[in-house]
């Protein structure tokens, strides 16, 4: 056989596995079933939940129209009534901000709502494409080549903030020019707050569009307790990670000489480390708001680790993984004031510092407007990550922490403190709170050790998966309401589910109930609130009660690859089961097994 034709073949398509996931079934909550057994859109009615936010003053004088619409209450879904059939809309979606697995999927379910009668457009490359007017129909042919794939390539994706009049006055162009009647953004928190900020203008403007918000993002942060457990994306994602980190748990053990350092994505949450941590019981993992509830120090994190790997070593184990999550540098106490105390300068002095060559000359401005700590803390890190405070913002004003190099940090400080515990080994082992009992045996072997490690950044190889299929479902339906919410006439509202366990809740969130205000580059801006690992938490009980446990001996579990059959192929996330008080991780219901097949 030519084997080089088969590669050919195949070049650009879709691989055998691909060909087969396209095909599987996706579960359809019994609500989108009409009398004939078809999926199709879903009415809503008002339910007796209200989202009301803790600025509700500030905030109701920001988003006037929207809550006086919507009154900040949860709307549910309820089975459509085929006579009320509407037709003739034109509806068009974008993705917004960081790939997510599943994103496809929404345009699916999008397609499904709309049916034949209505026309679904696809904005290329996100806010920006939607600014420019960068439109085009997306038809069954293509929704049949990309259901259940994984990545946003589709249409692309950006991170643009919506913010001046101007670009406002771009996107109230594109939606006049076109005639359209629904906008569907999908993105993570600053994307769904973009959203709630144009139905206000549009509301305002007296345009006939509706805005509605889909959740997505890997970071698990776009969440609304019970009203909607996680965002899309965080279960494929953190299945990835398991896999990976689970590997290198295997690994560890086996050659028997590394400290593997996992940074793990997440901008400001811990969710994610939390959950592959539950998965994997790796030796130590980090959560980043424990570290700033208890106030713990950079030198306070690194005794910890150190008080653990020698303990370990003591036992005669000299190789685990660490997890760090990505925003870990955020929540350390001190750090956290001298990024505060940066942005309130940098925005202060904006023109001045922006007008200054070098990063030199504008580190050398902005020292001395620091306070002693922060100025002394700043002095001290290495210059890259002095040049990430000082120069990188995303548009939305978060400091790009994927690009911090954490788990290096880490490992420089770790390396310093043991090779100091080997010239003074009896300090360390002495008083105090962190005195560990050693044998004078143990104390000479501590001493020839070698602390040898690995960093790792897992992220991006988490974003753009196939979906798992809980994300397939949960993404095709969530496409399902945000359609089925611009077919109803609605704006500024979030597509949300619920119950995962008992054939889902389907929802519509009004987005100003879910906006708080936040200080970004030293000015309040109104943002959706982030959904954090809360220490009451059962997840996070869970694993606090555990960890000690993982850090003694090597108890770590290899989840291994995702499943799209077999025994963990119906799995939910570990955290949301256990935070949602689902009576098992397996077994999820989201509905029917429905064999949607889009042909
Ligand atoms: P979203 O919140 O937009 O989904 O993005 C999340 C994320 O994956 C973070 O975990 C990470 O910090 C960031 O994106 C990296 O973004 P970029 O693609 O700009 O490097």
């Amino acid at each position: 056989m030519d084997l080089s034709y088969k590669v050919s073949q195949t070049a650009g398509k879709h691989s055998p596995l691909e060909e087969e996931i396209r095909k599987l079934p996706i579960p359809v909550s019994s609500v989108f079933l009409g009398k004939n057994g078809k999926t199709g859109p879903v009415a809503f009615r008002e339910t007796d939940m209200t989202l009301i936010c803790k600025d509700h003053q500030r905030i109701a004088e920001v988003f006037p129209k929207i809550i006086s619409k919507s009154r900040g209450i949860v709307l549910e879904a309820v089975q459509a009534d085929e006579s009320q059939k509407v037709t003739g809309k034109r509806v068009a979606v974008l993705f917004s901000g960081g790939p997510a697995a599943g994103g496809h999927n929404v345009l699916a379910g999008l397609s499904v709502a709309l049916g034949g009668g209505n026309t679904l457009f696809g904005i290329k490359r996100g806010p920006k494409g939607l600014m420019k007017g960068d439109l085009f129909e997306i038809n069954r042919e293509n929704i049949k080549s990309i259901v259940n794939m994984g990545g946003f390539d589709f249409l692309g994706t950006d991170r643009t903030k919506i913010k001046s009049p101007e670009q406002f006055e771009k996107v109230r162009q594109t939606v006049v020019n076109n005639r359209l009647d629904g906008l569907v953004i999908v993105g993570g928190d600053d994307s769904n707050t973009n959203a709630a900020f144009l139905a206000e203008y549009f509301e305002t403007k007296g345009i006939n569009c509706s805005v509605i918000g889909i959740p997505k993002t890997i970071d698990g942060d776009m969440a609304a307790g019970k009203y909607l457990p996680i965002s899309f994306g965080f279960d494929t994602a953190t299945k990835i990670f398991s896999e990976l980190v689970g590997n290198l748990n295997q690994d560890a053990a086996s050659a028997v000489k590394y400290y593997h350092f996992v940074k793990l994505m997440g901008r400001t949450a811990s969710k994610i480390t939390l959950e592959v941590a539950l998965q994997t019981k790796p030796a130590i993992a980090l959560i980043s708001e424990e570290i700033a509830k208890k106030n713990i120090s950079l030198d306070g994190i690194v005794d910890y680790i150190v008080r653990i790997i020698t303990k370990r070593r003591m036992k005669g184990l000299n190789h685990g993984v660490i997890l760090v999550p990505e925003g870990l540098v955020e929540f350390i106490p001190e750090m956290r004031r001298l990024i505060a105390e940066l942005n309130k300068t940098l925005a202060e002095y904006e023109t001045d510092i922006s007008d200054l060559p070098s990063l030199e000359n504008k580190r050398e401005f902005l020292l001395p407007l620091l306070s002693a700590e922060s100025a002394q803390l700043m002095a001290s890190l290495p210059p890259d990550l002095q040049e990430m405070l000082i120069l990188d913002r995303d548009d939305h004003g978060n400091v790009k922490v994927s690009q911090i190099e954490t788990e290096k940090l880490l490992i420089d400080k770790i390396r310093y403190r043991m090779s100091e515990m080997k010239r003074h080994t009896d300090r360390f082992f002495g008083t105090g709170e962190g005195k560990i009992e050693a044998t004078p045996e143990q104390v000479e072997d501590f001493k020839k050790a070698t602390l040898s490690t690995q960093s790792h950044f897992l992220g991006y190889e988490g974003r753009s998966s196939k979906p798992t299929k809980f994300d397939a479902a949960f993404t095709f339906q969530l496409g399902l309401t945000a359609g089925s919410l611009v077919l109803a006439g609605k704006t500024g509202y979030m597509a949300a589910i619920t119950d995962f366990h008992s054939g889902g809740r389907v929802l519509g969130l009004p987005l100003a109930g879910l906006i708080t205000v936040e200080t970004r580059k030293g000015k309040e801006e109104f943002v959706i609130e982030k959904s954090l690992v809360e220490l009451e938490s059962p997840s996070f009980k869970i694993f606090a009660q555990n960890r000690d446990k993982w850090a003694k001996e090597d108890y770590f579990s290899s989840p291994g690859a995702i499943q799209y059959w077999g025994p963990t192929s119906n799995q939910v996330p570990i955290i949301v089961a256990l935070d949602q008080g689902y009576p098992d991780f397996e077994n999820f219901d989201l509905g029917e097994e429905k064999q949607v097949v889009i042909d």
